[in-house]
């Protein structure tokens, strides 16, 4: 099989290569680092590409810019796939809120070009498109919940399993990521419905691993381990509520990091 993968530098497109790879796969990954251009130097995934050359069998890499419908449109001419996963994008919530043009063009315009290659050049590939939970904006935000003596938890039984898909993504607000990240959701499902084609879209959230460039605008979790391996100390973010929150993960997470990295420090 040959699967293309975006993003392929990134916290979740490299995890995709290695798994393809592992498989015996031919693996293509596009990735021009723009999460350096997002987040500057703590953002560069180069480190990440290294490490993917080093480890896999199967794998070659495309610098391209998935805005630039030309080259990619000349890929997928030059080469037939049987899986698309997307993940390249711009994928903080703040960040968007500075370069909302930006931001469109890599989460819309980038996911429309790609579902439009595959459509013309490897119709029967399937396409899977890494979406988010915050298509639902403040929606959820709705849900009843029940306040436990040491911490909330759904006052329904039928919410215990988490968001259902029949959550509305409208008439709430998203920020400009997730709408721009709606909008590609929208045609994503269109190209599956209206054109037939195998689209499976998947709405993560807070996700993180070993692979993550975290810098404080986009990877949370990495950034405050980081933090806490360096200084030894909590960081306080966004008040106090999410600082107590942040603390007990981080207290409970710390030990496990220093196991698994063999860290004294
Ligand atoms: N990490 C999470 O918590 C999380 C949660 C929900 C959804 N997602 C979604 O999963 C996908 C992957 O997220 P991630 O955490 O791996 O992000 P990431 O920033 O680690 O990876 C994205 C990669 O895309 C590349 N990229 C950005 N713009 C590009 C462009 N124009 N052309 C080519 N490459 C480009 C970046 O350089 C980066 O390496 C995104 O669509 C994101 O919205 C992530």
């Amino acid at each position: 099989m040959k699967v293309l993968v975006t993003g392929s530098s990134g916290l979740i497109g490299s995890e995709a290569v290695e798994h393809f790879d592992r498989q015996g796969h031919e693996v293509v990954g596009v990735d021009n680092n723009m999460r350096r251009v997002f987040f500057g130097p703590a953002g560069d995934t180069l480190w990440n590409l290294e490490r993917l050359k080093a480890a896999t069998k199967r794998f070659a890499h495309a610098a391209l810019d998935i805005r630039d419908r030309t080259a990619i449109e000349e890929l997928f001419r030059a080469q037939r796939f049987d899986l698309i996963v997307h993940c390249a994008a711009q994928p903080s919530h703040d960040k968007a809120r500075e370069i909302p043009l930006l931001d469109f063009e890599v989460n819309a315009l980038g996911t429309v070009n790609l579902l439009e290659a595959t459509r013309q050049h490897s119709p029967e590939a399937v396409f899977v498109f890494l979406s988010t939970n915050k298509v639902y904006g403040d929606a959820p935000n709705e849900i009843p919940l029940a306040e436990l003596e040491r911490r909330y938890d759904y006052a329904r039984a039928e919410d215990f399993a988490g968001v259902a898909e029949t959550c509305r993504i409208d008439q709430t607000l998203h920020s400009l990521f997730g709408a721009s990240k709606a909008a590609a959701d929208l045609v994503a499902q269109e190209y599956g419905r209206y054109f037939n084609m195998k689209v499976g879209i998947f709405r993560g959230g807070c996700l993180t691993g070993p692979s993550h460039s975290g810098v404080e605008l986009h990877g949370t979790i990495s950034t405050v381990m980081t933090w806490c391996a360096r200084s030894r100390s909590l960081p306080q973010i966004r008040g106090p509520a999410r600082c107590t929150t942040w603390g007990a993960a981080a207290r409970t997470a710390f030990p496990c990091w220093r196991r698994s990295s063999g860290s004294n420090g």
